[in-house]
């Protein structure tokens, strides 16, 4: 489970003094100021995390309310927050899972580390218990007109076709001001984030549901009808909102990233479990990949490198033939993947409007697309470094 923000956590705050980080540390939030008394018989799920200032309330109270949440199956995360944290309330924290203590005086990046570490930990515990098994996928073109598009739709139907559940695979188009996926899927883009305005940041499963696309059983499409300013009116809050809802719903996310950089870019990569930077054949295109991939490495989860994948490979080009050792070494690594290039399929399906694997399943792409898909998802199950249980 990747946390891309604290929009739409439900922060439950004991103290009035915790009122400030609604608008500070913690905005975006849903934030909801309670007595100390509601976490008596606080209805199980109902809060993403608990804070409570212990110089706002009793102790003894504190230690009730702190062994209340202690018997709930599935108790939220808890932070103490005050200027000397009594020793018996520290002993009572040790009955939850996911506990943490703030002594004041603390600054706001402490307050928030503390919180996106326990959501991080409780959410890691959720899917490691498997409640949550989500994976988030990006595909970015290298050069413009790389394939970026026609990879991102490919995968995202070789995932759906190996996949058994009705709701598995989004793809999601962020180019949010002329995305080519639903031109190319010949279907309706309804996500109309723009006109939602301040509102979209506070989307719901039911709101997505909504926005969403479907393509074939077991993938959907979320993506934005035309609009050349949708870059300003659609914010960075919301773009991660969507996302974030759409990894609870789905249990794969593909995203189509536009080449350059947005304001939600480098969130994105980071909740992405791989990234795969989409190349053709020529040394503008490979330096270009190789220059990407170097930028965006350091912001990846630890150890994840972008995968650099060679689309449009002409006919044996991709076997001993010198064009791929140039590659290599205009890419300075070996490339993860090639693409062979079928022009014939890949006009006849968008102009047909759906994926290849649907118009021209036999198709070399589609042999192409799959043996990658299978390659990273036993990669993704032999190293846990890419397993999905990997909280970010
Ligand atoms: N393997 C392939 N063989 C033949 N044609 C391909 C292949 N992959 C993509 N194409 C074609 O190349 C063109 C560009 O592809 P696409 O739109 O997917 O690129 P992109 O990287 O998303 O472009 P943009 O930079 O505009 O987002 C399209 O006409 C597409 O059909
Ligand atoms: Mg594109």
């Amino acid at each position: 489970v990747t946390h891309w923000s604290l929009l739409g956590r439900r922060v439950l705050a004991v103290g009035q003094g915790l009122a400030p980080f609604a608008r500070g540390p913690l905005f975006g939030a849903v934030f909801e100021l309670a007595e100390i008394d509601r976490l008596l018989d606080l209805p199980a799920g109902s809060a993403d995390i608990v804070l409570i200032d212990t110089d706002a309330a009793q102790p003894d109270a504190v230690t009730a309310a702190i062994t209340a949440l202690a018997a709930l199956p599935t108790a939220p995360p808890v932070l103490l927050l005050g200027a000397q944290i009594p020793g018996g309330l520290v002993r009572a924290l040790l009955r939850l899972k996911h506990s943490d203590m703030l002594e004041t005086p603390y600054g706001p990046e402490q307050l928030q580390a503390a919180v996106y570490g326990l959501l991080d930990a409780a959410g890691a515990e959720a899917t490691a218990s498997g409640v949550r098994t989500s994976r988030c996928w990006s595909v970015m073109g290298a050069v413009g007109g790389a394939g970026a598009t026609t990879l991102s739709i490919e995968i995202a139907h070789a995932l759906a076709a190996r996949s058994r559940s009705d709701r598995s695979v989004c793809l999601v188009d962020l180019n949010l001001a002329d995305g080519a996926a639903p031109a190319y899927l010949g279907a309706p883009p309804s996500m109309g984030l723009a006109e939602f305005g301040p509102t979209a940041e506070r989307m719901d499963a039911a709101l997505l549901a909504a926005f969403a696309t479907p393509i074939t059983k077991g993938l959907d499409l979320l993506a934005c009808p035309r609009d050349p300013l949708a870059f300003d009116r659609i914010s960075r809050e919301a773009v991660l909102r969507i996302l974030e809802i759409a990894c609870e719903a789905y249990s794969v996310v593909i995203v189509d990233l536009p080449r350059h950089r947005r304001p939600w870019t480098l969130e994105v990569l980071r909740g992405s479990d791989e990234v795969v930077v989409v190349s053709e054949l020529t040394v503008p295109a490979l330096l270009s990949a190789r220059a990407l991939s170097d930028e965006i490495e350091p912001e990846l989860l630890a150890g994840l490198k972008p995968r650099i994948v060679i689309n449009r490979v002409a006919n044996r080009m991709f076997g001993p033939a010198p064009s791929l050792a140039e590659a290599e070494r205009a890419l300075q690594r070996k490339a993860d993947g090639g693409i062979a290039s079928d022009w014939e399929a890949a006009a006849a399906s968008v102009n047909l409007g759906g994926a290849i694997s649907q118009h021209r399943p036999k198709s070399k792409i589609v042999r192409d697309v799959g043996a990658l898909v299978d390659r990273l998802l036993i990669q993704a199950e032999r190293d846990p470094k890419f397993a999905p249980s990997r909280a970010a």
